[in-house]
């Protein structure tokens, strides 16, 4: 099996689950600017799962939902925000698209999506390193399909991908590196791939899941991109010890002048991770 094998079941295999139409309505009315948040409230209260999933996550921490809880609908959405609501839904609608991986563990690896997908958030926001407010507005939904690659392999081939996975445990390589020696393409290159063909991604957003390894090892990651934040806050994750579980070689460590280029302290790294600890336990209403 080779690249153009792989590239050409992707094009070939059922056709790989398109973005929900829910998921683009909500996108077309948080982006008009004359809609009004309660034509949101409708349209997602037009789909009852999302919905009662929509209000118990907006009440988890993940989403600061503290002492007052939302009881319906309209007030989670109103506490919200329009812009996070659609997040939300991302995180929701994401693994029901996919059948359930056979080869590795749904949860830790919808943890580790999650937990990017909030970091890559809070470290991008007060630091954009140049990158457009666009491209901004982006970067939950990247953090949350940074990996999606991984699924795509266990979607389009099961069997050869368990068994690669199988025979890679503890590999000293990453999983990138192994993938592409064994299907010539890695994941990242793989669900950019996919995300272009399925998903009505910007090519900011493609291109930081397909070069988010493309960091020099020996180099510390800054503040520059999309791609940038993405690959910092899959470092971040790794040495919170929140890794995907599918994931091989070293583990990521923070370098004290990667902290000093994302102007964060030590205290902001570990309150950040006692944050992301407890928001990601929001997984259990994203995969039941
Ligand atoms: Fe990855
Ligand atoms: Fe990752």
């Amino acid at each position: 099996m080779n690249k153009e094998d792989i590239i050409k079941l992707l094009v070939k295999k059922g056709d790989p689950p398109p973005f929900p139409d829910i998921i683009n309505r909500v996108e077309r009315e948080v982006n008009n600017p004359d809609s009004d948040i309660w034509v949101i409230s409708q349209l997602i209260a037009s789909e009852p799962i999302l919905a009662g999933n929509l209000i118990k996550m907006a009440n988890s921490v993940f989403f600061g939902g503290g002492r007052e809880k939302a009881q319906d609908l309209n007030s989670a959405i109103l506490r919200l925000g329009a812009k996070m609501a659609l997040d939300m839904i991302y995180s929701l609608a994401m693994p029901g698209l996919f059948p359930a991986p056979k080869a590795f563990s749904q949860k830790k690896y919808w943890k580790h999506s999650l937990a990017v997908a909030c970091i890559a958030r809070n470290i991008a926001t007060p630091n954009p390193g140049g990158a457009s407010l666009d491209v901004l507005d982006e970067v939950y939904m990247a953090g949350l399909s940074h990996d999606i690659g991984i699924i795509i392999f266990d979607y389009l081939l099961p069997r050869d991908y368990g068994r690669f996975l199988r025979a890679n445990r503890g590999s000293e390589l990453p999983l990138a590196k192994l993938e592409e020696q064994s299907f010539g393409v890695s994941h990242h290159q793989l669900g950019a791939a996919f995300i272009k063909k399925s998903w009505p991604m910007s090519d900011e957003l493609i291109a930081a899941i397909r070069n988010q390894d493309q960091q020099d090892n020996n180099q510390p990651i800054t503040p520059k991109d999309l791609t940038s934040v993405i690959a910092f806050a899959h470092k971040i994750a790794d040495h919170c010890g929140m890794g995907s579980g599918v994931e091989m070689g070293e583990v990521g460590t923070v370098a004290k002048e990667e902290l000093t280029a994302w102007q964060m302290t030590e205290d902001d790294l570990k309150e950040l991770e006692e944050e992301i600890q407890e928001s990601v336990q929001a997984v259990e209403i994203m995969v039941g």
